[in-house]
């Protein structure tokens, strides 16, 4: 079953291919803009924007809160039913250091916004409170995507990890 698309797709590779086209054509764009610039850094309503720019044009919940229960690998993500609730505590939490940061990140994961595109959509809202806080960003071309991935599955747990091997510059 694939996600229901503004593109009418119902093939999972074909959608994923799309999404994926779509997606880094408009992240381009919101960086190109300089749109980004105008954003309060760490806030819901960045994600939320950051989301609908980047999937809006293939996906009728883009920018808004899921409304179904996510889980991947042996994690549930925060329930549907306080899912506005979490968010609105977790935009609240503090952005001073890059530990702040990283917790925050952790746990607006763990909130895990919307049903779909909530990586890429948090990998540039975490860069924005980085650049905007610290003046420093994120060479994603160092990460290591498994590392990355086997980092963010432990967070919930232990944030060490995903504290310790982040390149910034
Ligand atoms: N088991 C897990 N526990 C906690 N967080 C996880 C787990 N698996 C993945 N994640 C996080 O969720 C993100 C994927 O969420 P989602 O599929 O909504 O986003 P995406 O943009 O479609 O995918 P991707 O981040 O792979 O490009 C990963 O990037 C990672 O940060
Ligand atoms: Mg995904």
């Amino acid at each position: 079953m694939t996600l229901e698309n503004k593109f009418g797709l119902d093939d999972v590779a074909e959608l994923a291919r799309v999404e994926e086209r779509t997606g880094k054509k408009n992240a381009l764009e919101l960086f190109a803009g300089g749109r980004l610039e105008n954003f309060s850094a760490g806030t819901f309503a960045t994600l939320a924007e950051i989301h609908r720019v980047l999937f809006g044009e293939i996906y009728d919940f883009a920018g808004k809160l899921r409304t179904v229960n996510l889980f991947k690998g042996h994690f549930r993500f925060a329930a549907a039913i306080y899912l506005a609730e979490v968010v609105a505590q977790v935009e609240k939490l503090p952005q001073k250091n890059f530990d702040e940061i990283v917790t925050k990140y952790v746990e607006m994961n763990v909130a895990h916004p919307f049903r779909e595109g909530n990586g890429r959509s948090m990998r540039i809202w975490l860069d924005h409170i980085f650049k905007t806080e610290l003046g420093v960003v994120v060479d994603w071309s160092r990460v290591d995507k498994t590392k990355y991935l086997s980092a963010m599955e432990l967070s919930p747990i232990h944030d060490a990890p995903i504290k310790k091997f982040w390149p910034t510059r």
